[in-house]
């Protein structure tokens, strides 16, 4: 999207209308007031600034543009708001053919999607064909208001039941191939349905589109001998399964509400849930959990509990999951069912009680990996705890959110508690995480500069080696407080005149940003300028694409305009400055040490020699190598 297309549409979706269309706003001098409708407000605190076309909130400290604001309400991507934004204002956005002929493919995909979830709802409501499967729902419990909710279908058992129905409604069948509706056989080209006497689960997205489906073979049936238990929609062009959660589309305001998420492992869980009013539930689809649906969930919760099946899934999920919200800052919890019960079962027989009592027993993500790790420690040998150790510890030394002044506290509490349960001294416990700390920097580190050079996004987990809690404060004060002040300052330069981010690429490396935020807007900057634009603000925050960092992108930019132009170019030869300086200090130090400790006068003037020749060649970094 180029940048010249946001701006104009920025210009023509003038701030306040937009957000009076979502909440209600009165004047209050050249601005309007209202209610924040991101947190709890019984004052008016949220303000918004048609001069500046920004709103701000005084109380929660979220801040942000027109487009922030439409993706923050709806819950959706940059793009999507975009879109949004355009029709409003009767802007056309595709002039790319590429992505117009993208775009149709995908809203062909859904229509034909769609017309499918209507097919195999219809055999459902059929209760002669449904017959079968209506049995197995209401075995399991399931009553016809969950199942409509849910809009739960059935595809008959015969082979060709929607490829003829397809063929006489004119329906492309290539497109249901797509889909991985309709499969073709390799001995004669003939069509069929893969999708055979099974229950069909629609999969939607947050729009409640309906993007794929999962199949439940039903009990008794040939089809349980011979096939998979569940048969999910491959991924497509309108179907991600590794980023969709089933049932958010109908837990996302609930959610956003209470600020929490449950994750389950089944369909008929989530549904049960809801028929029990417990509507704030999703589950995988038979993946485990991983980064993309924990940014799917970012965007709607920051807590969610993990409930998973006692003997499913196992440690090995549990752990991995682990792994991924240690390192993400989001507040995860983990709850286990009793032994052979899934969600759903547990409802049916000992009711909600029972099931709100396990989600309340939920206990920190950490507390659990130790409980797992450390069953019967009793019978461990001492090689086997060590291991334990180290691999809670590794799981401890990913987390950024443990280095702030809080969670310093927590991490004591752990430690202490791994001290009880272990007998091992909690100076061999620290030392051991420093240790596994300063080796995952360095992996970082590599990994950094491998994103770099192969250009390829990994989902790795970060380190705030600024200890800066990511969920700390408002993008407000962040933009004035977060990482070194080098570091914030030369993003407020850039993001104000990216014109001198040329000036930057090859002088500072994205590695010398410490703190990973600051370091992520400073990798999109030379991204957007290396793809040969100017990597201005609002081209960073699309590459981005990432809610939490809108508002301090916005905000740095704004920090960087209080510098007058013509006073930038010596801002920028003083950052750059400081980055030298900081470059050789670790040098200088250990010189200076040297220097301290010896007592032969001939090697004292040689350090003395190279301490003068390090200061004068504090340049900046040479081309890719880590500093
Ligand atoms: P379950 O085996 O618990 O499914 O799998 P269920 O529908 O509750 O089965 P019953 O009725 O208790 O026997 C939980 C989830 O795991 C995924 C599906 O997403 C399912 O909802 N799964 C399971 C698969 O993807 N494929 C499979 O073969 C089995
Ligand atoms: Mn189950």
């Amino acid at each position: 999207m180029n940048d010249d297309r946001i701006t104009q549409v920025k210009q023509a979706n003038d701030i306040a209308d937009v957000v009076g269309g979502y909440l209600s706003l009165r004047p209050a001098g050249p601005t309007f007031k209202g209610l924040c409708p991101f947190h709890e407000d019984k004052h008016p605190s949220f303000d918004v600034d048609p001069r500046r076309q920004r709103y701000r909130c005084w109380s929660c400290g979220k801040v942000g543009d027109v487009i922030s604001f439409v993706m923050e309400m709806d819950k959706i991507s940059f793009r999507e708001a975009l879109e949004i934004l355009a029709r409003r204002a009767g802007i056309t956005l595709q002039e790319d053919p590429e992505a117009e002929a993208k775009a149709n493919e995908r809203s062909h995909l859904l229509k034909v999607s769609q017309w499918a979830h209507d097919q195999y709802r219809g055999a459902l409501e059929d209760r002669n064909l449904g017959e079968q499967a209506w049995f197995y729902l209401e075995k399991r419990g399931l009553e016809d208001e969950t199942i409509r909710l849910f809009s739960v279908g059935y595809a008959p058992a015969n082979g060709t039941w929607l490829l003829e129905r397809a063929r006489r409604a004119g329906i492309s069948l290539d497109i249901l191939d797509k889909l991985g509706i309709l499969g073709r056989s390799a001995r004669d080209g003939s069509w069929y349905d893969r999708f055979r006497d099974r229950v069909m689960f629609p999969i939607r997205n947050t729009r409640s589109q309906t993007v794929g489906f999962g199949g439940r073979v039903l009990p008794g049936t040939l089809g349980e001998e011979k096939g998979p238990k569940y048969y999910n929609s491959p991924d497509s062009a309108i179907f991600f399964k590794s980023e969709e959660l089933f049932g958010l589309d109908l837990a996302k305001n609930d959610a956003s509400r209470s600020g929490q998420l449950v994750v389950m492992e089944g369909y008929t869980d989530v549904m049960m849930a809801h028929q029990f009013g417990i509507r704030q539930a999703v589950a995988t689809m038979g993946t485990a959990l991983n980064s993309r649906h924990i940014r799917t969930l970012k965007r709607f919760v920051p807590k969610v509990t993990l409930l998973y099946d006692s003997d499913a899934g196992g440690k090995g999920g549990v752990q991995r999951a682990l792994e991924i919200f240690a390192a993400s800052d989001i507040d995860l919890r983990v709850a286990t069912l009793p032994e052979g019960l899934d969600p759903c079962d547990l409802l049916v027989s000992k009711g909600q009680g029972a099931l709100e009592k396990i989600l309340a027993s939920a206990e920190d993500a950490i507390d659990h990996a130790l409980k797992v790790e450390f069953a019967n420690a009793e019978q461990m040998t001492v090689q086997q705890k060590q291991q334990g150790v180290d691999r809670v510890l590794g799981i401890l030394a990913r987390v950024p959110a443990l280095e702030d002044d809080s969670g310093t506290l927590k991490l004591d509490l752990i430690l202490n508690r791994m001290q009880r349960r272990l007998g091992l001294s909690l100076p061999t416990l620290k030392n051991r995480l420093q240790m596994l700390r300063q080796t995952q920097v360095a992996l970082e580190g590599r990994r950094h500069s491998e994103r770099i050079g192969g250009g390829t996004n990994t989902d790795g987990p970060e380190v705030d080696q600024e200890g800066g809690s990511l969920m700390a404060s408002g993008p407000l004060s962040r933009a004035r407080t977060l990482g070194r002040p080098e570091e914030r300052e030369l993003l407020q330069l850039l993001l104000a005149g990216p014109e001198w981010v040329p000036m930057v690429d090859g002088s500072i490396h994205p590695e010398e940003i410490a703190q990973p935020d600051l370091r992520k807007i400073f990798e999109a900057c030379l991204e957007i300028h290396r793809s040969g634009r100017p990597a201005r603000a609002d081209l960073v925050r699309q590459i981005l694409d990432d809610l939490g960092l809108v508002g301090l992108v916005l905000t740095l930019q704004e920090i960087g305009e209080g510098t007058a132009p013509d006073q930038r170019e010596a801002w920028l030869r003083s950052l750059l400055e400081r980055f030298a300086e900081r470059r050789v200090r670790p040098l200088q130090q250990k010189l200076k040490q040297q220097l301290l400790s010896t007592n032969d006068h001939d090697e004292a003037l040689e350090i003395l020699r190279r301490l003068k020749v390090s200061k004068s060649t504090a340049s900046p970094a040479s081309g890719g190598d880590p500093v």
